[in-house]
């Protein structure tokens, strides 16, 4: 199946639903232990599904979830593909960034990447000398798109202030039991600003197909869909929202695939919004700043 695209004003395009990578090889750390090989084959698996976007980032297995994506990709047209990566914070220097991006330039054994993401805040850098280094990517043709990962508003407008080039992406954890976006207006702004957001952790590592398995059966049957098909979409029937899932298992992929290509109603869309239970105001892994403004 194609994965449709989302675009924006400026002509910025990412497909509506992607892989992770988060857990793929270890987790901060590299697990000696893992199956690297059945981790490169569900990556695999999906690009033959007809998934392209691809999220990884060098803090994931400490750089060996990318050295996973490398592999994994070899076989296919690198230019079908879009791969996203992320620098570290207590990477940020100007130089700091410069060399995370080459070693996750080797790893992936790519010579460019779609988008490079900040992957979140650091206050021991200037936002503007992390800026620098991003735009110098750009400038020099090994990164197509730039943007950030758990900013807040705030911290958006700064890092824009300081780039030459628009910052297309900030990567948020939104799903529908962590509301923090919604709450704080945030969504609305990139809506409005012509960003994307890119929900991660679009099942709350399925823990929402649980606290919600009622009202996800109740509005699935509606449209002959499954729990997590009714949860995908409703991140990607919004404006400006896509999203990716890490699905090792080959029955959540296919599932997952099913999420994309149709969309709910607007009324189920606030149906849901209003009645899921268990809703958080704030980000259980990276909550973002109150002070938005
Ligand atoms: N920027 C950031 O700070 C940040 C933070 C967290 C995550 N991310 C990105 O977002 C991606 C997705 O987030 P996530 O992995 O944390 O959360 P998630 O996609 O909500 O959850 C993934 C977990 O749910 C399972 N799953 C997937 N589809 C399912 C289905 N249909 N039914 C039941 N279980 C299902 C997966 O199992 P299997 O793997 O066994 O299939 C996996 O254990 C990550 O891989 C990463 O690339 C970014």
């Amino acid at each position: 199946m194609n994965i449709p695209t989302k675009k924006l004003i400026s002509g910025f395009e990412m497909p509506v639903f992607g892989l992770g990578t988060w857990q793929m090889g270890g987790r901060e750390e590299r697990n000696p232990d893992n199956n690297d090989a059945s981790d490169i084959e569900a990556i695999k698996r999906a690009i033959e599904a007809g998934i392209t976007h691809i999220d990884t980032a060098e803090m994931y297995a400490a750089g060996h979830a990318e050295a996973l994506v490398g592999e994994a990709i070899k076989e296919f047209d690198r230019s079908n593909l879009f791969l996203t990566s992320k620098v570290l914070d207590g990477n940020q220097t100007y130089n700091g960034v410069l060399s995370a991006f080459d070693r996750s330039m080797k790893r992936l054994d790519t010579n460019y990447l779609d988008l490079y993401l900040i992957h979140a805040p650091d206050d021991s850098v200037h936002i503007s000398e992390t800026i620098r280094a991003m735009n110098d990517l750009v400038d020099q043709k090994v990164v197509k798109h730039i943007g950030v990962s758990n900013f807040s508003v705030k911290q958006f407008e700064q890092a824009q202030h300081f780039s030459n080039h628009k910052l297309v992406v900030n990567q948020l954890h939104y799903n529908l039991e962590i509301r923090e976006i919604e709450k704080n207006g945030a969504i609305t702004y990139y809506q409005k600003h012509d960003v994307m957001i890119t929900a991660w952790r679009p099942l709350q590592k399925s823990i929402i197909l649980s606290d919600g398995a009622e009202i996800l059966h109740e509005v699935g049957k509606k449209y002959n869909k499954t729990p997590a098909q009714v949860a995908i979409n409703w991140l990607i029937s919004q404006q400006n929202v896509v999203t990716m899932s890490t699905m090792r298992d080959r029955k959540h992929l296919d599932e997952n695939i099913g999420a994309v290509g149709w969309k709910l109603l607007p009324e189920d869309i606030e149906y849901l919004r209003e009645k899921f239970p268990n809703q958080k105001s704030k980000s259980d892994v990276y909550p973002l700043s109150d002070k938005l403004w």
